[in-house]
């Protein structure tokens, strides 16, 4: 299968990385031609590294990549499948669909990786059918897939969303359209609870993190968490909550904010509540 995969970030890149390792071709697009391909060469470095370290066998690397390619815009009018990852904001999507909407096969097939937004409103004016997928970060290492029907997205595209997930190695839920589906509804809130701890001077970061590992069993801390989602995109997700429900419960820490604003989203920028700088 041909997948034409459009955002080239963190969860682009992973997404491009999960389809390559099964044997379909991952076609990664950013911004531009050069900018996908700076992310397919830090997809490859980050390859060689497992290969370093004994996880990965070179020539396995070495096929994955010979499926992760990038092209001009064009070339995804032979995509058998499209999954939108670009930022979360639902102009930018539409926008995406609608001009892959115009050029791509009939039997093409889109989904949207997005975290919290409508795919019935996403899917809406489109004449290829659309489902959410929704992968988690990071994306080789998470089993779950969240497959999302919107209210037009067929029964027969979510059963095949689902058999794909578990083609590619991963365990799918299906979840009916809200905001922030399942995992983000409680997992992002989870994260804006440990900002508001911080604020309310409960304990230090490391604190919070070390409780939240050795008092919950949790993998990483909120902090943590944050961090590697990238506080961005935990201040979309709760914005959509909050503006979808009207529910206050779902407002935004304002330091999440000034976070943001001031550019420290986490480990993709160096810092957030820890620091990442080498
Ligand atoms: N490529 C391939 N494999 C990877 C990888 C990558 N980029 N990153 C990690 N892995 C693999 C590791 O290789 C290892 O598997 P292996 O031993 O078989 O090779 C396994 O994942 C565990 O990794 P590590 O041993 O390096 O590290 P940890 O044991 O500390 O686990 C973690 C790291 C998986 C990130 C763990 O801390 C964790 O589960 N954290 C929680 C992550 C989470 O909750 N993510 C969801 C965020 S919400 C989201 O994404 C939704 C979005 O819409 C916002």
């Amino acid at each position: 299968m041909k997948v034409a995969i459009f955002g080239a970030g963190t969860m682009g890149s992973g997404i491009a990385q999960v389809f390559a390792a099964k044997g379909h071709v991952a076609m990664m697009y950013a911004s531009s031609v050069a900018s996908a391909q700076r992310h397919r060469d830090k997809l490859a470095a980050s390859l060689n590294k497992r290969v370093a370290k004994g996880k990965m066998t070179q020539e396995a690397a070495d096929d994955l990549m010979s499926r992760v390619v990038v092209e001009e815009f064009d070339a995804a009018a032979d995509a058998d499948l499209v999954i939108e990852c670009v930022a979360e904001n639902m102009a930018v999507k539409k926008e995406l669909l609608g001009r892959l909407d115009a050029i791509c096969k009939e039997s093409a097939i889109f989904a949207s990786n997005t975290s919290s937004l409508s795919i019935t409103e996403m899917a809406n004016g489109l004449n290829h059918q659309l489902v959410g997928m929704h992968f988690f970060n990071p994306v080789p290492a998470m089993k779950l897939v969240e497959v999302i029907a919107g209210a037009n997205t067929p029964a027969e595209l979510v059963e095949f969303t689902k058999n794909l997930s578990i083609e590619i190695g991963k365990t799918p839920v299906v979840v009916n359209e809200a905001p922030g589906f399942v995992v983000n509804k409680i997992l992002v809130p989870y994260c804006n609870e440990g900002v508001c701890v911080l604020q309310e001077g409960v304990a230090s970061a490391e604190d919070i993190d070390i409780a939240m590992q050795l008092g919950a069993n949790h993998p990483m801390g909120p902090l943590h968490l944050g961090d590697l989602i990238g506080w961005d995109v935990v201040l979309s997700i709760m914005d959509v909550l909050y503006h979808e429900t009207g529910d206050s419960k779902y407002r935004a820490n304002v330091l999440i904010r000034k976070m943001v604003r001031a550019g420290k989203l986490g480990i993709k920028s160096g810092e957030g509540f820890f620091n990442y700088k080498k």
